[in-house]
């Protein structure tokens, strides 16, 4: 690129910058509109699953010091890629969302209840206002704009199709400024 003015270098900057995230983009849409397809529902032990998630997030995690508790967890009938693909968005989300100059701590447990077992992913960041915890499930839907976190709004759409999936239910119950809690049901399977 030395041969060409300074100008034209910035501009290919942006055109790649751009590019690269145009590719994470289409990356994202295609896992969306892949949820379920593979379709095999398999006994999981999500102690196991839950550690190989963040033994693959393990430089995310150590380069924010991270803390992350994890409960008991059971074993259970779910669709395993998928049920990865959702602890992977919901623990990124807790790392990335969060205050400037704060360590992150999220603590994931399970419970039984009747019919069903209730998770929770439980964070210590930035928190969302309540008139937007539906829309944030929505595709492309972002509180923030890129430059103060980067995304393309398709994580927590991707985790309501994999719940929904299972036959389940996903909420959010935050406080702004304090932290978030990511729920979900899985029914007995
Ligand atoms: N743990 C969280 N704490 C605070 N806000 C969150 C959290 N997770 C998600 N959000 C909000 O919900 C929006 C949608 O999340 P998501 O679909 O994962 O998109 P992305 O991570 O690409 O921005 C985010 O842009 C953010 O505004
Ligand atoms: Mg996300």
């Amino acid at each position: 690129m030395t041969n060409l003015d300074a100008d034209a270098q910035k501009y290919l900057t942006t055109v790649k910058s751009a590019t690269q995230r145009m590719s994470e983009l289409i990356k994202s849409l295609l896992t969306f509109s892949q949820v379920g397809q593979g379709k095999v529902l398999s006994h999981v032990n999500l102690k196991k699953l839950l550690e190989e998630v963040t033994s693959d997030l393990g430089h995310l995690i150590k380069n924010t010091k991270t803390v992350i508790e994890i409960g008991k967890m059971p074993s259970l009938n779910i669709y395993e890629a998928e049920m990865r693909q959702l602890f992977q968005n919901l623990i990124t989300n807790a790392i990335k969302f969060q205050k400037k100059n704060a360590q992150p701590h999220i603590k994931i447990s399970s419970k039984k209840l009747k019919g069903k077992t209730k998770f929770v992913v439980e964070d210590n960041g930035i928190g969302i206002d309540e008139k937007y915890f539906n829309k944030i499930f929505d595709i492309f839907a972002r509180l923030h704009g890129n430059s103060d976190y980067e995304g393309s709004g398709i994580g927590l759409a991707n985790c309501k199709k994999i719940i929904e999936l299972h036959k389940g239910e996903i909420w959010i119950e935050s406080i702004i400024g304090k932290g978030s809690c990511f729920c979900f049901t899985i029914p007995d399977l």
